[in-house]
């Protein structure tokens, strides 16, 4: 045997030696270790193959080098080949990994829940919507004109006393034009009876402010609705069967209304307006306090200095005019005995409401 042929040998088992290590490989790591040693630069075995060219007499130098290309070349695709499938190996293994089973049900969300007092809101403001109302807002931060003067009640009248008021500081500013915070929905009267000319009907929500000492039935801030109708040829009749309408609407068909005499500077004559008790039907419970009825607010019809001072002729036109507490109402139909809840943020008594649909 020349040692030509002993070369060529030489080759043909490197070859074979060199793919079937490549076969036994199974990773990537694997790969990059065979790749070292048999086609690394430095010490790979087929790289060295070509340096022991030198020691080959010269006639046989060429068909040498050229069988150690082609196996080079040969094993190099192989290589390629098996990076190529390994790497899908990897891919294939990585989706099994991280395979999202579909048919799972869904994780939900935290949602939020609408307060009470916007879903009675909202509540109120369907029952008046279809009695012809139109819901309207006002503004919380008030001038004194609106809050007081307007509505009949002057400086140094003692109704002013009656609202504990939160007064904002408002320097040099002329008593009408003093700011307060709203002590209740009434100021929306007279701003929207100065916009237009009757006939109006609106309901007017909104938070109001009172510097109250808090307990379970006063908070300094609430809410309020307000509701006012001005006509030609509006009569207390027409108050009391709206306000029945409502409460009918809010606590069941069987309620009733009273109305007593009392006193808004605002209204003549006035009343304070309460249904038969929601929780035991007017036979008297711990709720009702044993008199079968529960106060919603006040009402009466609109005073003629009211009207005059907003430009209407009260020989023309005559209303009324109420105002509810909303939370109230609330308390009153889902029986809750404390009204610091509607501020208090916590979720065991808001996430009750969840249901709640509006
Ligand atoms: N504004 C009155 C209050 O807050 C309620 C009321 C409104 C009374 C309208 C009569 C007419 O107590």
């Amino acid at each position: 045997m020349s040692r030509g042929t002993g070369g060529m040998d030489q080759v043909v088992a490197l070859e074979r030696a060199a793919l079937d290590a490549l076969a036994a490989t199974s990773d990537e790591a694997a790969l990059e270790g065979w790749f070292r040693a048999y086609l690394g630069r430095k010490d790979g075995t087929l790289t060295g193959l070509l340096r022991q060219m030198g020691k080959l007499p010269p006639e046989e130098r060429p068909s040498f080098g050229a069988a150690v290309n082609a196996t080079k070349e040969r094993v190099t695709a192989a290589y390629e080949a098996r990076k190529a499938a390994l790497g899908e190996v990897a891919l294939t293994e990585r989706l099994a990994a991280e395979a999202i089973d579909v048919t799972l049900p869904g994780r939900s969300g935290e949602f939020g829940t609408l307060h009470p007092t916007t879903l009675m809101t909202r509540e109120l403001s369907q029952i008046f919507g279809l009695m012809g109302y139109q819901t309207i807002e006002g503004p919380e931060v008030e001038q004194t004109r609106y809050n007081f003067d307007y509505l009949n009640i002057p400086k140094n009248h003692p109704a002013r006393d009656r609202w504990d008021t939160f007064w904002v500081n408002s320097g040099t500013a002329t008593d009408e034009d003093q700011i307060v915070l709203r002590t209740h929905t009434s100021p929306m009267q007279a701003r929207t009876m100065l916009k237009q000319d009757p006939p109006v009907r609106v309901i007017v929500p909104g938070r109001c402010y009172r510097y109250e000492a808090i307990d379970a039935s006063h908070e300094a801030i609430f809410f309020q609705l307000e509701g006012l109708a001005v006509d030609k040829g509006i009569t207390m009749a027409d108050l009391k069967s709206t306000l029945t309408s409502m409460a009918r609407q809010l606590f069941g068909s069987a309620t009733k209304v009273r109305f007593r005499c009392d006193f808004f500077p605002f209204v003549e004559p006035g009343v304070d307006f309460s249904a038969t008790c929601a929780v035991c039907g007017g036979r008297g419970c711990r709720v009702c306090k044993q008199t079968g009825w529960l106060e919603l607010g006040g009402a009466g019809m609109v005073h003629p200095n009211v009207l005059r001072n907003v430009g209407y002729d009260p020989d023309k036109y005559s209303g009324f005019a109420f105002g509810l507490g909303i939370e109230r109402i609330v308390m009153i139909k889902y029986g809750i005995d404390d009204i610091r809840n509607f501020y208090a943020n916590d979720l065991r008594f808001l996430e009750q409401f969840a249901g709640t649909r509006i």
